[in-house]
């Protein structure tokens, strides 16, 4: 294992938050490596982008196994083999079982598009837009056993403007995703963070 921070990424789909992370740490701006990609599903637009950076990038097919918990364990052995220590799912379609969480307590992260814990779940865009709130956003938390129900990292906030569409709203949110996931990132990766109970203490 060397000095800094070994990442292991679990995407589904665009992966616009890996890139962000990515980014950050080719800029030097986020001590830490990403040891490998792993998606669920083989057409994932991240796995593409992990191999443009020369990170290893796996496809594990989860409908190849009899059930999470065996997808789980295989997804804890192949990180494990990268030297994994901190997980970060960045739009990762699949709820994880306590084999997953258990293997690596509190060193797993997730980004949610909406200010938590209002609007967990699917479409939390359109959930936040049909609500009629004024003010939307994101949030990066440590995921445990709920859903988008873990301890709460950093959070940013953007406007919800009239004539928005979940399209234009998720467009806003996500630039604040792509500065708040590294950041959060960094401050795993510089010991800065401390979980008491719900609440994360940042030093
Ligand atoms: C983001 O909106 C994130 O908040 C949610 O899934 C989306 C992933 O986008 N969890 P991307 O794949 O990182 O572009």
């Amino acid at each position: 294992m060397g000095k800094t921070l070994s990442i292991g990424v679990l995407a589904s789909g665009n992966g616009s938050n890996l890139q962000a992370i990515i980014d950050r740490i080719e800029e030097g701006v986020l001590p830490a490596r990403i040891s490998c990609v792993i998606s669920n599903n083989v057409s994932a637009f991240a796995l593409e982008r992990a191999r443009r950076h020369n990170i290893t990038a796996l496809h594990m097919d989860h409908r190849i196994h009899s059930g999470r918990e065996s997808y789980d364990a295989a997804l804890v052995e192949a990180l494990r083999e990268h030297d994994v220590q901190l997980v970060v799912l960045a739009g990762f379609m699949r709820i994880l079982t306590p084999v997953f969480l258990d293997a690596f307590q509190h060193a797993v992260m997730n980004i949610h598009p909406a200010l938590l814990p209002a609007f967990p779940g699917i479409h939390a865009q359109r959930q936040a837009l049909d609500y009629g709130v004024k003010v939307a956003g994101c949030t990066t938390h440590f995921v445990d056993a709920g859903t988008d129900t873990g301890p709460i990292i950093l959070q940013a906030t953007v406007p919800v403007l009239p004539e928005d569409t979940e399209e234009s709203l998720s467009t806003r949110i996500l630039v604040e995703e792509h500065r708040i996931y590294p950041e959060s990132v960094r401050l795993f990766a510089e010991g800065r963070l401390h979980v008491e109970g719900r609440r994360v203490v940042i030093s």
